[in-house]
């Protein structure tokens, strides 16, 4: 039920040495791909990163929280082509993103979704410039995130999800809420 895998999802950062397997990748990516666009435009694109030396190269593209993508055991580039989906290229990023995590927890692994937007590289250059030459993509793609993929290495608790009153409105907004 996607309530157990909503609640079971946490960003997983620590990833045992078990190799994440093609099949899994594939099961992962065959549910992402069901992920909604905007007039059901086929803008996304995924990089599938396994090899250990591009992992590590990979997880140094921004400067913080993106170290523990050298330890997952595969990553994933979500990045979508600006000529196909000119203005809503990063929400289908963003929800295939989404679906790709979900179902990285339904077959039991985990994920982390690491950020490319505002990031700088040590270089100084942008991150976005940066993933673009590190997976030799033209200038008409976005890199939106890297989700970082593993067995899961560290326990979490179920995260408190937001407060229903505080955040839903009936009707308009409340500014005395
Ligand atoms: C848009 C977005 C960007 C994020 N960027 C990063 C990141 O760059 N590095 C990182 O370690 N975690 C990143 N995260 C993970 C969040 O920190 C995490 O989802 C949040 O703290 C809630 O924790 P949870 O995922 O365990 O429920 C990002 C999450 C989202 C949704």
């Amino acid at each position: 039920m996607l309530l157990d895998i909503v609640k079971k999802r946490r960003s997983i950062r620590r990833f045992t040495d078990e190799k994440v397997s093609d099949d899994d990748i594939k099961k992962i990516l065959e549910i992402t791909l069901h992920a909604p666009t905007a007039k059901n435009r086929n803008a996304v694109r995924y990089i599938v990163v396994k090899d250990k030396n591009r992992l590590e190269e990979l997880s140094n593209y921004k400067v913080r929280n993106a170290n523990f993508i050298k330890d997952a055991g595969a990553a994933i580039a979500v990045v979508s082509d600006k000529n196909i989906a000119p203005n809503t290229y990063y929400q289908d990023a963003c929800i295939a993103a989404t679906f790709l995590m979900l179902a990285v927890t339904d077959i039991g692994l985990g994920s982390t979704w690491v950020n490319v937007v505002d990031a700088v590289h040590e270089s100084g250059k942008s991150a976005k410039d940066f993933l673009r030459e590190f997976f030799d993509l033209d200038e008409n793609y976005d890199v939106e995130c890297i989700i970082a993929i593993g067995h899961i290495g560290e326990e979490k608790s179920q995260r408190k999800p937001f407060d229903y009153k505080e955040v839903v409105y009936e009707d308009k907004y409340d500014k005395t809420k």
